[in-house]
Protein backbone atom coordinates (compact mmCIF):
# COMPACT_ATOMS: atom_id res chain seq x y z
CA UNK A 1 0.00 0.00 0.00
CA UNK A 2 1.21 3.23 -1.28
CA UNK A 3 0.59 6.95 -0.39
CA UNK A 4 -1.56 5.77 2.63
CA UNK A 5 -2.58 9.09 4.15
CA UNK A 6 -3.72 10.09 0.76
CA UNK A 7 -7.67 10.91 0.90
CA UNK A 8 -9.50 8.04 -1.37
CA UNK A 9 -9.48 9.70 -4.72
CA UNK A 10 -10.71 5.90 -6.85
CA UNK A 11 -13.94 7.63 -7.62
CA UNK A 12 -13.61 9.97 -10.91
CA UNK A 13 -16.51 11.91 -11.82
CA UNK A 14 -16.79 14.27 -14.73
CA UNK A 15 -15.67 18.36 -14.78
CA UNK A 16 -17.83 21.01 -15.13
CA UNK A 17 -17.82 21.05 -18.59
CA UNK A 18 -19.11 17.68 -18.65
CA UNK A 19 -15.86 15.97 -20.14
CA UNK A 20 -14.40 13.12 -17.51
CA UNK A 21 -12.77 14.15 -14.51
CA UNK A 22 -9.47 12.19 -14.66
CA UNK A 23 -6.95 13.58 -11.69
CA UNK A 24 -8.04 13.65 -7.80
CA UNK A 25 -7.23 17.28 -7.14
CA UNK A 26 -8.14 20.62 -8.12
CA UNK A 27 -6.56 23.42 -6.86
CA UNK A 28 -9.19 26.43 -7.02
CA UNK A 29 -8.17 29.65 -8.86
CA UNK A 30 -11.33 31.05 -7.15
CA UNK A 31 -10.65 34.87 -8.80
CA UNK A 32 -11.88 34.53 -12.17
CA UNK A 33 -14.15 31.06 -10.90
CA UNK A 34 -17.27 32.91 -10.47
CA UNK A 35 -17.58 34.72 -13.62
CA UNK A 36 -16.66 31.93 -15.39
CA UNK A 37 -19.45 30.07 -13.91
CA UNK A 38 -22.08 32.91 -14.83
CA UNK A 39 -20.96 32.57 -18.46
CA UNK A 40 -21.45 28.75 -18.47
CA UNK A 41 -24.72 29.39 -17.39
CA UNK A 42 -25.56 31.59 -19.94
CA UNK A 43 -24.56 29.10 -22.27
CA UNK A 44 -26.47 26.26 -21.27
CA UNK A 45 -28.87 26.71 -24.40
CA UNK A 46 -27.30 25.25 -26.44
CA UNK A 47 -23.79 23.86 -24.92
CA UNK A 48 -20.41 25.38 -25.68
CA UNK A 49 -18.48 23.56 -28.00
CA UNK A 50 -15.17 22.84 -27.27
CA UNK A 51 -13.32 21.92 -30.07
CA UNK A 52 -9.87 19.34 -29.89
CA UNK A 53 -7.82 21.86 -32.01
CA UNK A 54 -7.65 23.76 -29.66
CA UNK A 55 -5.14 21.48 -28.21
CA UNK A 56 -1.51 22.75 -28.20
CA UNK A 57 0.40 21.45 -31.14
CA UNK A 58 1.91 18.58 -29.70
CA UNK A 59 5.33 19.60 -27.81
CA UNK A 60 7.25 17.11 -26.71
CA UNK A 61 5.20 15.45 -23.75
CA UNK A 62 5.19 13.62 -20.58
CA UNK A 63 2.16 11.78 -19.48
CA UNK A 64 1.90 11.36 -16.14
CA UNK A 65 -0.22 8.58 -15.18
CA UNK A 66 -2.74 9.42 -12.05
CA UNK A 67 -2.57 6.05 -9.84
CA UNK A 68 -5.35 7.87 -7.19
CA UNK A 69 -2.25 10.47 -5.16
CA UNK A 70 -2.23 13.38 -3.95
CA UNK A 71 0.82 14.58 -5.72
CA UNK A 72 -0.09 13.76 -9.03
CA UNK A 73 -0.92 16.94 -10.43
CA UNK A 74 2.23 18.20 -8.24
CA UNK A 75 4.58 15.92 -10.52
CA UNK A 76 2.86 17.14 -13.89
CA UNK A 77 3.77 20.75 -12.62
CA UNK A 78 7.34 19.64 -11.50
CA UNK A 79 7.88 18.19 -15.42
CA UNK A 80 6.48 21.47 -16.60
CA UNK A 81 9.40 23.36 -14.18
CA UNK A 82 12.08 21.76 -16.87
CA UNK A 83 10.58 23.38 -19.33
CA UNK A 84 9.07 20.30 -20.81
CA UNK A 85 4.63 19.95 -21.46
CA UNK A 86 3.46 17.31 -19.42
CA UNK A 87 -0.27 16.02 -18.98
CA UNK A 88 -2.19 14.15 -16.11
CA UNK A 89 -4.14 11.65 -18.00
CA UNK A 90 -6.55 8.30 -16.11
CA UNK A 91 -3.72 5.20 -15.06
CA UNK A 92 -5.83 3.32 -17.85
CA UNK A 93 -5.40 5.17 -20.97
CA UNK A 94 -4.55 3.22 -23.20
CA UNK A 95 -1.12 3.00 -25.03
CA UNK A 96 -2.49 4.13 -28.43
CA UNK A 97 -4.28 7.40 -26.80
CA UNK A 98 -1.04 8.10 -25.26
CA UNK A 99 0.38 7.73 -28.64
CA UNK A 100 -2.00 9.69 -30.32
CA UNK A 101 -1.15 12.62 -27.88
CA UNK A 102 2.74 12.72 -28.83
CA UNK A 103 3.40 11.47 -25.43
CA UNK A 104 7.40 10.44 -25.41
CA UNK A 105 7.59 9.63 -21.85
CA UNK A 106 5.32 8.10 -18.88
CA UNK A 107 5.45 8.63 -15.44
CA UNK A 108 3.47 6.22 -13.24
CA UNK A 109 2.02 8.86 -10.21
CA UNK A 110 1.80 6.93 -6.59
CA UNK A 111 -1.53 5.72 -5.24
CA UNK A 112 -3.53 4.81 -1.71
CA UNK A 113 -4.13 1.27 -3.30
CA UNK A 114 -2.26 -2.35 -2.65
CA UNK A 115 -1.26 -4.17 -5.59
CA UNK A 116 -3.07 -6.84 -3.90
CA UNK A 117 -6.35 -4.53 -3.73
CA UNK A 118 -9.45 -6.12 -5.56
CA UNK A 119 -9.66 -2.96 -7.56
CA UNK A 120 -5.81 -2.13 -7.73
CA UNK A 121 -5.87 0.66 -10.45
CA UNK A 122 -3.67 -1.10 -13.46
CA UNK A 123 -2.21 0.18 -16.82
CA UNK A 124 -2.02 -0.67 -20.56
CA UNK A 125 0.28 -3.85 -19.72
CA UNK A 126 1.84 -2.07 -23.91
CA UNK A 127 3.30 0.23 -21.33
CA UNK A 128 6.13 -2.39 -20.26
CA UNK A 129 6.74 -2.92 -23.94
CA UNK A 130 9.93 -0.87 -24.30
CA UNK A 131 8.31 1.47 -27.06
CA UNK A 132 8.44 4.57 -24.31
CA UNK A 133 10.61 5.23 -21.66
CA UNK A 134 8.61 4.56 -18.11
CA UNK A 135 9.00 5.55 -14.96
CA UNK A 136 6.98 4.16 -11.74
CA UNK A 137 6.67 6.18 -8.60
CA UNK A 138 5.84 4.55 -5.46
CA UNK A 139 2.46 2.85 -6.56
CA UNK A 140 3.63 2.73 -9.68
CA UNK A 141 7.14 1.16 -9.62
CA UNK A 142 5.47 -1.88 -7.31
CA UNK A 143 2.30 -2.25 -10.05
CA UNK A 144 5.64 -2.35 -12.40
CA UNK A 145 7.35 -4.69 -10.43
CA UNK A 146 4.23 -6.91 -9.78
CA UNK A 147 2.83 -6.71 -13.21
CA UNK A 148 6.45 -8.16 -14.28
CA UNK A 149 7.17 -11.31 -12.52
CA UNK A 150 8.45 -9.57 -9.27
CA UNK A 151 7.53 -9.52 -5.69
CA UNK A 152 6.02 -6.76 -3.62
CA UNK A 153 5.10 -7.60 0.36
CA UNK A 154 3.38 -5.17 3.16
CA UNK A 155 6.69 -4.10 5.03
CA UNK A 156 7.12 -5.28 8.30
CA UNK A 157 7.70 -1.58 8.83
CA UNK A 158 5.52 1.13 7.10
CA UNK A 159 7.75 3.63 5.76
CA UNK A 160 6.07 7.08 5.95
CA UNK A 161 7.70 10.71 6.15
CA UNK A 162 11.75 11.58 5.75
CA UNK A 163 14.63 8.78 4.71
CA UNK A 164 18.19 8.77 3.33
CA UNK A 165 18.28 6.96 0.18
CA UNK A 166 22.03 5.36 -0.67
CA UNK A 167 22.18 5.45 -4.65
CA UNK A 168 24.03 2.54 -5.70
CA UNK A 169 24.35 2.96 -9.23
CA UNK A 170 25.05 6.69 -10.05
CA UNK A 171 24.06 6.48 -13.68
CA UNK A 172 20.49 7.15 -15.33
CA UNK A 173 18.52 8.31 -13.19
CA UNK A 174 21.16 8.95 -10.71
CA UNK A 175 23.40 10.66 -13.04
CA UNK A 176 25.12 13.08 -11.42
CA UNK A 177 23.65 13.00 -7.92
CA UNK A 178 25.87 11.64 -4.56
CA UNK A 179 25.52 8.81 -2.42
CA UNK A 180 23.53 9.87 0.57
CA UNK A 181 20.20 11.55 -0.25
CA UNK A 182 17.26 12.88 1.99
CA UNK A 183 13.97 11.83 0.28
CA UNK A 184 10.27 11.63 1.29
CA UNK A 185 8.72 8.32 1.57
CA UNK A 186 5.08 7.25 1.84
CA UNK A 187 4.70 3.26 1.53
CA UNK A 188 3.17 0.91 3.07
CA UNK A 189 4.44 -2.57 0.79
CA UNK A 190 7.80 -2.88 -0.50
CA UNK A 191 9.25 -4.71 -3.57
CA UNK A 192 11.03 -7.93 -2.06
CA UNK A 193 12.25 -9.19 -5.35
CA UNK A 194 12.72 -7.28 -8.60
CA UNK A 195 11.25 -8.80 -11.59
CA UNK A 196 14.01 -10.59 -14.08
CA UNK A 197 16.15 -7.54 -15.94
CA UNK A 198 15.97 -5.17 -13.49
CA UNK A 199 18.33 -4.63 -10.69
CA UNK A 200 18.68 -2.04 -7.72
CA UNK A 201 19.85 1.18 -8.01
CA UNK A 202 19.33 2.58 -5.00
CA UNK A 203 18.39 1.42 -1.23
CA UNK A 204 16.84 2.91 2.03
CA UNK A 205 17.87 1.07 5.46
CA UNK A 206 14.01 -0.53 5.07
CA UNK A 207 13.55 -0.66 1.67
CA UNK A 208 15.88 -2.44 -0.36
CA UNK A 209 14.92 -1.53 -3.71
CA UNK A 210 14.15 2.08 -3.31
CA UNK A 211 14.93 2.44 -7.29
CA UNK A 212 14.75 0.01 -9.74
CA UNK A 213 16.11 0.24 -13.33
CA UNK A 214 15.72 -2.19 -16.79
CA UNK A 215 17.36 -0.02 -19.49
CA UNK A 216 16.97 -2.96 -22.13
CA UNK A 217 13.11 -2.04 -21.61
CA UNK A 218 13.45 1.42 -21.04
CA UNK A 219 12.17 0.92 -17.60
CA UNK A 220 12.77 2.99 -14.59
CA UNK A 221 11.32 3.04 -10.99
CA UNK A 222 11.40 4.82 -7.89
CA UNK A 223 9.90 4.16 -4.27
CA UNK A 224 10.39 7.79 -3.15
CA UNK A 225 8.70 11.18 -4.30
CA UNK A 226 10.49 13.16 -6.15
CA UNK A 227 8.00 15.54 -6.72
CA UNK A 228 7.92 16.91 -2.87
CA UNK A 229 10.20 19.30 -1.73
CA UNK A 230 11.59 17.08 0.87
CA UNK A 231 13.33 15.40 -1.55
CA UNK A 232 16.41 17.39 -2.85
CA UNK A 233 17.59 15.29 -5.45
CA UNK A 234 13.96 15.42 -6.90
CA UNK A 235 14.04 18.00 -9.52
CA UNK A 236 17.37 16.27 -11.17
CA UNK A 237 15.94 12.83 -11.15
CA UNK A 238 13.02 13.86 -12.75
CA UNK A 239 15.36 15.81 -15.13
CA UNK A 240 17.35 12.74 -16.04
CA UNK A 241 14.42 10.94 -16.92
CA UNK A 242 12.86 13.22 -18.92
CA UNK A 243 15.63 14.85 -20.43
CA UNK A 244 18.49 12.76 -20.13
CA UNK A 245 16.83 9.23 -20.43
CA UNK A 246 13.85 10.03 -22.37
CA UNK A 247 15.83 12.83 -24.76
CA UNK A 248 12.73 15.39 -24.38
CA UNK A 249 13.25 18.62 -25.62
CA UNK A 250 12.72 21.51 -23.00
CA UNK A 251 10.98 23.69 -25.16
CA UNK A 252 7.52 24.42 -22.66
CA UNK A 253 8.42 28.05 -22.14
CA UNK A 254 5.84 30.91 -21.72
CA UNK A 255 7.71 32.75 -24.91
CA UNK A 256 6.97 29.64 -26.85
CA UNK A 257 3.52 29.69 -25.33
CA UNK A 258 2.59 32.69 -26.28
CA UNK A 259 3.73 32.57 -29.70
CA UNK A 260 1.94 28.95 -30.52
CA UNK A 261 -1.36 29.79 -28.57
CA UNK A 262 -1.40 33.45 -30.26
CA UNK A 263 -1.31 31.42 -33.67
CA UNK A 264 -3.91 28.89 -32.84
CA UNK A 265 -6.38 31.76 -31.62
CA UNK A 266 -5.44 33.81 -35.20
CA UNK A 267 -6.16 30.70 -37.00
CA UNK A 268 -9.12 29.42 -35.40
CA UNK A 269 -11.15 33.00 -35.10
CA UNK A 270 -10.51 34.56 -38.56
CA UNK A 271 -12.26 36.91 -39.70
CA UNK A 272 -14.84 36.66 -36.15
CA UNK A 273 -15.58 38.07 -33.32
CA UNK A 274 -14.94 37.61 -30.13
CA UNK A 275 -15.79 38.90 -26.32
CA UNK A 276 -14.15 38.45 -22.82
CA UNK A 277 -15.69 39.24 -19.66
CA UNK A 278 -13.35 40.52 -17.59
CA UNK A 279 -13.29 40.32 -13.88
CA UNK A 280 -10.44 41.79 -12.41
CA UNK A 281 -8.82 38.29 -11.89
CA UNK A 282 -5.35 37.15 -13.06
CA UNK A 283 -7.26 34.21 -15.44
CA UNK A 284 -9.64 36.65 -17.41
CA UNK A 285 -6.95 39.34 -17.76
CA UNK A 286 -4.24 36.97 -19.46
CA UNK A 287 -6.43 35.37 -21.18
CA UNK A 288 -8.18 38.64 -23.23
CA UNK A 289 -4.35 38.89 -23.41
CA UNK A 290 -3.52 36.56 -25.15
CA UNK A 291 -6.66 36.96 -27.16
CA UNK A 292 -5.81 40.20 -27.85
CA UNK A 293 -2.36 39.39 -29.29
CA UNK A 294 -4.23 37.70 -31.93
CA UNK A 295 -7.03 39.16 -33.05
CA UNK A 296 -6.89 42.91 -31.86
CA UNK A 297 -9.70 44.59 -32.51
CA UNK A 298 -12.11 41.99 -33.15
CA UNK A 299 -11.98 41.17 -29.44
CA UNK A 300 -14.50 43.27 -27.29
CA UNK A 301 -14.37 42.81 -23.38
CA UNK A 302 -17.04 43.50 -21.74
CA UNK A 303 -16.21 44.43 -17.77
CA UNK A 304 -19.46 44.71 -14.99
CA UNK A 305 -18.80 46.52 -12.46
CA UNK A 306 -21.69 46.12 -9.99
CA UNK A 307 -20.20 48.30 -7.52
CA UNK A 308 -18.81 45.29 -5.16
CA UNK A 309 -15.16 45.96 -6.35
CA UNK A 310 -12.44 47.29 -4.32
CA UNK A 311 -11.86 50.90 -4.57
CA UNK A 312 -9.94 51.69 -8.15
CA UNK A 313 -11.11 48.31 -9.90
CA UNK A 314 -12.45 50.46 -12.63
CA UNK A 315 -9.77 52.75 -12.79
CA UNK A 316 -7.18 49.86 -13.08
CA UNK A 317 -9.31 47.54 -15.44
CA UNK A 318 -9.29 50.78 -17.57
CA UNK A 319 -5.55 51.63 -17.13
CA UNK A 320 -4.34 47.89 -18.06
CA UNK A 321 -6.54 47.16 -20.45
CA UNK A 322 -8.01 50.20 -22.66
CA UNK A 323 -4.87 52.49 -22.03
CA UNK A 324 -1.94 50.38 -22.09
CA UNK A 325 -3.37 47.54 -23.61
CA UNK A 326 -5.08 49.28 -26.26
CA UNK A 327 -8.61 47.19 -26.43
CA UNK A 328 -11.75 47.57 -27.02
CA UNK A 329 -13.12 47.71 -23.52
CA UNK A 330 -16.92 47.95 -22.57
CA UNK A 331 -16.94 49.09 -19.26
CA UNK A 332 -20.49 48.91 -17.87
CA UNK A 333 -22.14 50.98 -14.84
CA UNK A 334 -24.56 48.42 -12.96
CA UNK A 335 -23.94 49.15 -9.67
CA UNK A 336 -27.31 51.23 -9.18
CA UNK A 337 -29.35 47.66 -10.80
CA UNK A 338 -27.54 45.68 -8.19
CA UNK A 339 -27.93 47.69 -5.31
CA UNK A 340 -30.99 48.05 -5.81
CA UNK A 341 -31.90 44.19 -6.27
CA UNK A 342 -29.53 43.49 -2.94
CA UNK A 343 -31.22 46.05 -0.72
CA UNK A 344 -32.86 44.30 2.19
CA UNK A 345 -31.23 40.94 1.70
CA UNK A 346 -28.88 39.83 4.34
CA UNK A 347 -28.67 36.34 3.51
CA UNK A 348 -25.58 34.61 2.20
CA UNK A 349 -26.87 32.51 -0.73
CA UNK A 350 -29.84 34.85 -2.11
CA UNK A 351 -26.84 37.89 -2.05
CA UNK A 352 -25.02 34.94 -4.14
CA UNK A 353 -27.84 34.20 -6.80
CA UNK A 354 -29.01 37.59 -7.22
CA UNK A 355 -25.84 38.62 -7.95
CA UNK A 356 -24.95 36.04 -10.60
CA UNK A 357 -28.33 36.20 -12.34
CA UNK A 358 -27.81 40.30 -12.52
CA UNK A 359 -24.43 39.58 -13.59
CA UNK A 360 -25.99 37.20 -16.97
CA UNK A 361 -28.37 39.95 -17.30
CA UNK A 362 -25.92 42.47 -17.72
CA UNK A 363 -23.62 40.83 -19.69
CA UNK A 364 -26.44 39.60 -22.55
CA UNK A 365 -27.21 42.98 -22.81
CA UNK A 366 -23.71 44.26 -23.75
CA UNK A 367 -23.06 41.49 -25.82
CA UNK A 368 -26.49 42.17 -27.58
CA UNK A 369 -25.87 45.18 -28.45
CA UNK A 370 -22.46 43.90 -29.97
CA UNK A 371 -24.26 42.58 -32.84
CA UNK A 372 -22.89 39.15 -34.25
CA UNK A 373 -20.38 37.77 -32.15
CA UNK A 374 -18.93 33.92 -32.56
CA UNK A 375 -16.48 33.02 -29.54
CA UNK A 376 -16.23 33.97 -26.07
CA UNK A 377 -13.50 34.40 -24.15
CA UNK A 378 -12.70 32.30 -21.00
CA UNK A 379 -9.78 31.95 -18.40
CA UNK A 380 -10.28 28.33 -17.56
CA UNK A 381 -7.36 26.46 -16.02
CA UNK A 382 -5.89 23.06 -16.27
CA UNK A 383 -6.91 22.51 -12.96
CA UNK A 384 -10.89 23.10 -13.86
CA UNK A 385 -10.17 20.84 -16.85
CA UNK A 386 -8.92 17.69 -14.49
CA UNK A 387 -10.86 18.66 -11.08
CA UNK A 388 -11.98 15.68 -9.02
CA UNK A 389 -15.27 14.85 -8.39
CA UNK A 390 -15.18 16.10 -4.67
CA UNK A 391 -14.27 19.57 -6.26
CA UNK A 392 -16.54 19.03 -9.37
CA UNK A 393 -19.37 18.25 -6.80
CA UNK A 394 -18.56 21.94 -5.24
CA UNK A 395 -18.65 23.86 -7.82
CA UNK A 396 -21.80 21.97 -9.27
CA UNK A 397 -23.63 23.14 -6.32
CA UNK A 398 -21.96 26.56 -6.25
CA UNK A 399 -23.09 26.61 -10.07
CA UNK A 400 -26.84 25.69 -8.69
CA UNK A 401 -26.77 28.30 -6.41
CA UNK A 402 -25.47 31.15 -8.03
CA UNK A 403 -27.39 31.06 -11.39
CA UNK A 404 -30.34 30.10 -11.04
CA UNK A 405 -31.97 31.47 -13.80
CA UNK A 406 -34.66 30.88 -16.81
CA UNK A 407 -35.44 32.45 -19.78
CA UNK A 408 -32.14 32.55 -21.56
CA UNK A 409 -31.90 33.71 -24.87
CA UNK A 410 -31.65 30.76 -27.15
CA UNK A 411 -29.59 32.60 -29.43
CA UNK A 412 -27.08 33.09 -27.39
CA UNK A 413 -24.07 30.96 -29.67
CA UNK A 414 -20.60 31.31 -28.74
CA UNK A 415 -17.67 28.76 -29.05
CA UNK A 416 -15.55 28.94 -26.42
CA UNK A 417 -11.85 29.98 -26.63
CA UNK A 418 -9.81 28.78 -23.57
CA UNK A 419 -6.27 29.60 -24.15
CA UNK A 420 -5.57 28.86 -20.48
CA UNK A 421 -6.89 25.31 -20.45
CA UNK A 422 -3.55 23.40 -20.41
CA UNK A 423 -2.28 25.76 -18.23
CA UNK A 424 -1.08 25.52 -14.11
CA UNK A 425 -1.80 28.93 -12.69
CA UNK A 426 1.84 29.44 -11.95
CA UNK A 427 2.07 29.57 -15.36
CA UNK A 428 -0.58 31.68 -16.24
CA UNK A 429 1.47 34.37 -14.22
CA UNK A 430 4.23 33.85 -15.85
CA UNK A 431 2.61 34.15 -19.42
CA UNK A 432 1.07 37.15 -18.16
CA UNK A 433 4.56 38.81 -17.64
CA UNK A 434 5.60 37.59 -21.27
CA UNK A 435 2.70 39.19 -22.09
CA UNK A 436 3.68 42.71 -20.99
CA UNK A 437 0.76 42.61 -17.59
CA UNK A 438 1.63 44.49 -15.09
CA UNK A 439 2.75 43.03 -12.09
CA UNK A 440 0.15 44.60 -9.91
CA UNK A 441 -2.51 42.45 -12.25
CA UNK A 442 -0.44 39.62 -12.81
CA UNK A 443 0.37 38.98 -8.69
CA UNK A 444 -3.16 39.70 -7.34
CA UNK A 445 -4.43 38.09 -4.64
CA UNK A 446 -7.86 36.15 -5.55
CA UNK A 447 -11.24 38.14 -4.94
CA UNK A 448 -14.57 36.36 -4.99
CA UNK A 449 -17.12 37.06 -7.94
CA UNK A 450 -19.84 38.39 -5.60
CA UNK A 451 -16.87 41.07 -4.46
CA UNK A 452 -17.76 43.26 -0.96
CA UNK A 453 -21.06 41.36 -0.97
CA UNK A 454 -20.05 38.46 1.14
CA UNK A 455 -17.99 40.72 2.91
CA UNK A 456 -20.56 42.96 4.85
CA UNK A 457 -22.41 40.63 7.02
CA UNK A 458 -26.22 41.66 6.61
CA UNK A 459 -27.36 44.01 4.32
CA UNK A 460 -25.60 45.81 1.64
CA UNK A 461 -25.75 49.20 1.21
CA UNK A 462 -24.00 52.06 -1.13
CA UNK A 463 -22.56 53.53 2.54
CA UNK A 464 -21.51 50.40 3.37
CA UNK A 465 -20.07 49.57 0.54
CA UNK A 466 -18.09 52.64 0.77
CA UNK A 467 -17.08 51.97 4.41
CA UNK A 468 -15.64 48.51 3.31
CA UNK A 469 -13.77 49.53 0.17
CA UNK A 470 -11.81 52.17 2.25
CA UNK A 471 -10.94 49.96 5.42
CA UNK A 472 -9.98 47.42 2.72
CA UNK A 473 -7.87 49.13 0.55
CA UNK A 474 -6.23 50.43 4.31
CA UNK A 475 -5.28 46.45 5.04
CA UNK A 476 -4.21 46.16 1.47
CA UNK A 477 -1.88 49.27 1.00
CA UNK A 478 0.00 48.20 4.78
CA UNK A 479 0.64 44.62 3.28
CA UNK A 480 1.95 45.73 0.56
CA UNK A 481 3.85 48.89 2.66
CA UNK A 482 5.22 45.57 4.82
CA UNK A 483 6.41 43.77 1.70
CA UNK A 484 3.45 40.52 2.42
CA UNK A 485 1.14 40.76 -0.28
CA UNK A 486 2.67 37.82 -2.06
CA UNK A 487 3.23 35.70 0.83
CA UNK A 488 -0.63 35.59 1.78
CA UNK A 489 -3.45 33.88 -0.19
CA UNK A 490 -5.44 36.84 0.73
CA UNK A 491 -5.69 39.52 3.12
CA UNK A 492 -9.05 41.69 3.39
CA UNK A 493 -11.42 43.56 5.22
CA UNK A 494 -14.89 42.63 6.50
CA UNK A 495 -17.86 44.97 7.29
CA UNK A 496 -19.43 43.18 11.03
CA UNK A 497 -22.75 43.93 12.13
CA UNK A 498 -21.91 45.23 15.22
CA UNK A 499 -21.27 48.27 16.33
CA UNK A 500 -19.68 49.41 19.34
CA UNK A 501 -19.05 51.74 21.69
CA UNK A 502 -15.89 54.03 21.61
CA UNK A 503 -14.16 57.35 22.75
CA UNK A 504 -12.92 60.08 20.17
CA UNK A 505 -11.33 63.29 21.51
CA UNK A 506 -14.33 64.47 24.18
CA UNK A 507 -17.03 62.12 22.67
CA UNK A 508 -18.21 59.46 23.14
CA UNK A 509 -19.17 56.49 19.49
CA UNK A 510 -20.75 53.62 18.99
CA UNK A 511 -20.06 52.63 15.40
CA UNK A 512 -18.92 50.22 13.27
CA UNK A 513 -16.76 46.88 14.26
CA UNK A 514 -14.38 45.92 11.30
CA UNK A 515 -12.33 42.44 10.98
CA UNK A 516 -9.00 42.18 9.13
CA UNK A 517 -8.62 38.44 7.70
CA UNK A 518 -5.29 37.96 6.36
CA UNK A 519 -4.82 33.90 5.70
CA UNK A 520 -2.02 31.66 4.33
CA UNK A 521 -3.08 28.57 2.19
CA UNK A 522 -1.73 26.83 -0.81
CA UNK A 523 -4.99 26.16 -2.95
CA UNK A 524 -7.98 27.71 -0.72
CA UNK A 525 -9.18 24.52 0.17
CA UNK A 526 -7.25 25.03 3.87
CA UNK A 527 -5.70 27.96 4.92
CA UNK A 528 -4.11 29.79 8.46
CA UNK A 529 -4.43 33.08 9.72
CA UNK A 530 -1.30 34.37 9.03
CA UNK A 531 0.99 35.42 11.61
CA UNK A 532 1.14 39.19 10.67
CA UNK A 533 3.80 41.35 12.49
CA UNK A 534 2.36 43.33 15.54
CA UNK A 535 3.41 46.83 14.03
CA UNK A 536 1.66 45.87 10.82
CA UNK A 537 -1.76 45.05 12.58
CA UNK A 538 -1.22 48.37 14.82
CA UNK A 539 -0.86 49.92 11.71
CA UNK A 540 -3.79 48.59 10.18
CA UNK A 541 -6.07 49.46 13.19
CA UNK A 542 -4.84 52.87 13.92
CA UNK A 543 -5.39 53.84 9.86
CA UNK A 544 -8.99 52.49 9.75
CA UNK A 545 -10.07 53.65 12.83
CA UNK A 546 -8.69 57.53 11.94
CA UNK A 547 -9.12 57.68 8.56
CA UNK A 548 -12.68 55.90 7.82
CA UNK A 549 -15.75 57.65 8.84
CA UNK A 550 -18.08 55.34 11.16
CA UNK A 551 -15.27 53.07 12.23
CA UNK A 552 -14.09 52.78 16.29
CA UNK A 553 -12.78 49.21 16.36
CA UNK A 554 -11.08 46.94 14.39
CA UNK A 555 -10.13 42.64 15.49
CA UNK A 556 -7.59 40.36 13.76
CA UNK A 557 -10.01 36.83 12.69
CA UNK A 558 -7.15 34.26 14.04
CA UNK A 559 -9.68 31.03 12.80
CA UNK A 560 -7.90 28.58 10.81
CA UNK A 561 -10.06 26.77 7.62
CA UNK A 562 -11.50 24.32 8.44
CA UNK A 563 -13.48 24.92 10.71
CA UNK A 564 -13.78 28.55 9.34
CA UNK A 565 -13.83 29.56 5.92
CA UNK A 566 -11.72 32.24 4.12
CA UNK A 567 -14.88 34.56 3.60
CA UNK A 568 -17.02 35.20 6.18
CA UNK A 569 -20.27 34.52 3.88
P1 LIG B 1 -13.92 30.03 1.38
O1 LIG B 1 -14.58 31.28 1.89
O2 LIG B 1 -14.90 29.01 0.87
O3 LIG B 1 -13.11 30.51 0.10
O4 LIG B 1 -12.93 29.46 2.34
C1 LIG B 1 -12.14 29.78 -0.61
C2 LIG B 1 -11.69 30.65 -1.75
O5 LIG B 1 -12.78 30.86 -2.65
C3 LIG B 1 -13.10 32.24 -2.75
N1 LIG B 1 -14.55 32.35 -2.73
C4 LIG B 1 -15.30 32.60 -3.80
N2 LIG B 1 -14.96 32.81 -5.07
N3 LIG B 1 -17.24 33.08 -5.61
C5 LIG B 1 -15.92 33.06 -5.98
O6 LIG B 1 -15.62 33.28 -7.15
C6 LIG B 1 -17.67 32.87 -4.36
O7 LIG B 1 -18.85 32.92 -4.06
C7 LIG B 1 -16.64 32.62 -3.40
N4 LIG B 1 -16.68 32.37 -2.07
C8 LIG B 1 -15.38 32.19 -1.70
C9 LIG B 1 -12.47 32.91 -1.54
O8 LIG B 1 -12.17 34.27 -1.82
C10 LIG B 1 -11.26 32.05 -1.30
O9 LIG B 1 -10.14 32.45 -2.07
Amino acid sequence: MSDTQDPASGDRGRTVHGEAANAGHRVLAPDDAEVEAYLEQALHAPPPSRIEAEAPEQPDTVAVLDFGSQFAQLIARRVRELNVYSELLPHDTPMAELERRGVRAVILSGGPSSVYDADAPRADPALWSGRLPVLGICYGLQLMAHELGGEVLPSAKREYGPATVSVTDASGLFDGIEREQPVWMSHGDSIVRPPEGFRATAQTDSTPFAGLADEGRNLYGIQFHPEVVHTRIGREVLRNFVVGIAGLRQTWTPSNLVETTVAEIRERVGAGHVICALSGGVDSAVAATLVHRAIGDQLTCIYVDHGLMRKRESELLRATFAEHLGMRLVMVDARERFLRRLAGVEDPEQKRRIIGDEFIRVFEEEAARLGTIDFLTQGTLYPDVIESTTAETKTAQKIKTHHNVGGLPSDLRFQLIEPLRYLFKDEVRAVGIELGLPEAMVQRQPFPGPGLAIRIIGEVTGERLDTLREADWIVIDEIKAAGLYRSLWQSFAILTPVRSVGVMGDGRTYANVVAVRAVTSDDGMTADWARLPYEVLAKISSRIVNEVPGVNRVVYDISSKPPATIEWE
